[in-house]
């Protein structure tokens, strides 16, 4: 593997890397991935069992590309609130809220590791294909952020492009991730470069049980998700009610 840039963990080369992208990423993302990431979306909605009324985050929410799967369950009596960091991909999300008349959203221009919503705000959160960028510090930070907005109760579900484990599977997928992609990316943008990250990311990200053991880390019950033989990984967990020492103690 080429040696990455040294700060790819740092916000503000993420947030660069996804303005680049921004005018290109829904139609790349659809293609590189054969459409499997549409269907991936949708599994990690239905791992929530969201019902109407509900509150739902949907954290690093690029253009809205999940908020189809979560509207047509919480309904318009529920709310979802959307968060990124990046204007421009926020501009995207923007237009996409108008496509969905009568829906509470909310789009909120934060860091995901420090946001303004509220303690005990969602009855769930989501977050697709946002884990990659994230150094093992900052998904230990992310885990106490879900922790923090979601009620007692409360469950999320993420998913990530991951490296299969099968090898038969794996060196293709790799190639096609470090080779085809950035070729693509190139026909696109005119620049490989940005694309060329993204399979940098997923080399480095491989597959979601590092973000397992973290979120067990911060309390919750996870179980672990595997999608198309790990060429996508997830994670799914509850938020216990967590009781007082004295009374754990009984
Ligand atoms: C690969 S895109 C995923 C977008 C969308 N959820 C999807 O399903 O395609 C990752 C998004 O996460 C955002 N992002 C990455 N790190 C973030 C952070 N710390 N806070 C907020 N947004 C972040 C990026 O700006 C980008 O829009």
């Amino acid at each position: 593997m080429d040696d990455p840039p040294q700060n790819i963990y740092n916000p503000d080369f993420v947030e660069k890397l996804f303005s680049q992208m921004s005018g290109t990423y829904d139609r790349m993302n659809t293609i590189t991935s054969f459409g499997f990431s549409v269907h991936w979306r949708r599994q990690c909605a239905a791992a929530l069992h969201l019902q109407p009324a509900m509150k739902v985050v949907d954290l690093m929410t690029g253009m809205g590309e999940s908020w189809p799967f979560v509207l047509n369950k919480i309904g318009r009596e529920g709310e979802l609130v959307a968060l990124d960091f990046c204007p421009e991909m926020i501009h995207f999300a923007e237009q996409q809220k108008e496509r969905f008349p009568g829906f509470s959203v909310s789009i909120l221009q934060e860091n995901a590791l420090q946001s303004s919503i509220p303690d005990q705000y969602a009855d769930a959160v989501i977050s697709t294909f946002g884990l990659k960028t994230f150094s093992p510090e900052q998904l230990d930070q992310l885990a106490a952020e879900v922790w923090r907005i979601l009620k007692p109760g409360g469950t999320f579900a993420m998913v990530e492009v991951s490296k299969p484990g099968f090898w038969a599977l794996r060196y293709p997928y790799l190639f096609y991730l470090k080779k085809v992609i950035p070729k693509l990316g190139k026909l696109f943008l005119g620049n490989p470069e940005s694309y060329r990250m993204l399979g940098v990311y997923t080399e480095l990200f491989e597959n979601s049980r590092q973000a397992q053991k973290t979120f067990e880390r911060a309390g919750f019950e996870v179980q672990y998700l595997r999608f198309f033989a790990g060429c996508a990984t997830g994670i799914y967990g509850k938020k216990h009610a967590r009781f007082p020492n004295a009374l754990s103690k009984l």
